[in-house]
């Protein structure tokens, strides 16, 4: 599978960073890397990873600026699009087609080309602009994944709950891990 992953300027980055680590154990992945000044910035501050150990866990890397790379053209054949985690900022850009650096355009060629794109935005408290901008991507075909937890099935770490997050992207891009815990339908009884 070929995929895009885009990393943008907002809390949570180590959603980006786990994907990242998850598609390359999966292994048979060509995954196409793009870090926006921001992600870089959220990155350094959030985790120990740097960008060149990230960039290490992709398949191919591109400046956001970059707008002559293949994935700025609809003709670079791909199966799909991650943006995680999706800052406000690029969520507009997306919403309006504003093409203005190689994340916002590559998710434009994703939505013109009728191909999956996953966005996992992060804002808290959400205003109607956002709203209404994931509604309209929405509309448009996108999957909205917030990364919202999940408790039923106990997580006893942070790691837990980023990689419940993590299995439930994967699954919308159609691969199965056992990142996430499935609701296996039974209650806990007291
Ligand atoms: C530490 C930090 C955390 C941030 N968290 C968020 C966030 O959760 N959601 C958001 O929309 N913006 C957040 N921002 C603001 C964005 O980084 C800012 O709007 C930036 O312009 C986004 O640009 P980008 O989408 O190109 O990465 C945060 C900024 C910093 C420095």
């Amino acid at each position: 599978m070929r995929l895009i992953v885009a990393l943008t300027g907002a809390t949570g980055v180590v959603l980006g960073v786990r994907l990242l680590q998850a598609l390359k154990d999966i292994g048979d992945m060509e995954t196409h890397l793009i870090v926006s000044k921001w992600g870089q910035q959220t990155l350094e501050h959030e985790t120990t990873v740097t960008l060149t150990g990230l960039r290490e866990l992709a398949s191919h890397t591109y400046s956001p600026g970059d707008m002559t790379a293949a994935l700025s053209s609809g003709s670079f054949g791909i199966d799909g699009m991650v943006i995680v985690p999706c800052s406000m900022r690029t969520l507009a850009a997306v919403t309006y087609g504003y093409g203005d650096n190689l994340i916002h355009r590559a998710a434009d060629v994703t939505l013109k080309e009728q191909r999956p794109l996953v966005v996992v935005p992060r804002e808290t408290p959400l205003s109607a602009t956002h709203l209404e901008n994931m509604l309209r991507l929405a509309r448009a075909g996108v999957t909205i994944l917030p990364p919202m937890p999940a408790f039923y099935n106990h997580p006893a770490t942070v790691e837990e709950i980023v990689d419940h997050v993590v299995g439930r992207i994967l699954d919308q891009l159609g691969i199965t891990t056992s990142l996430s815990v499935r609701w296996s339908g039974e209650m806990k009884r007291s």
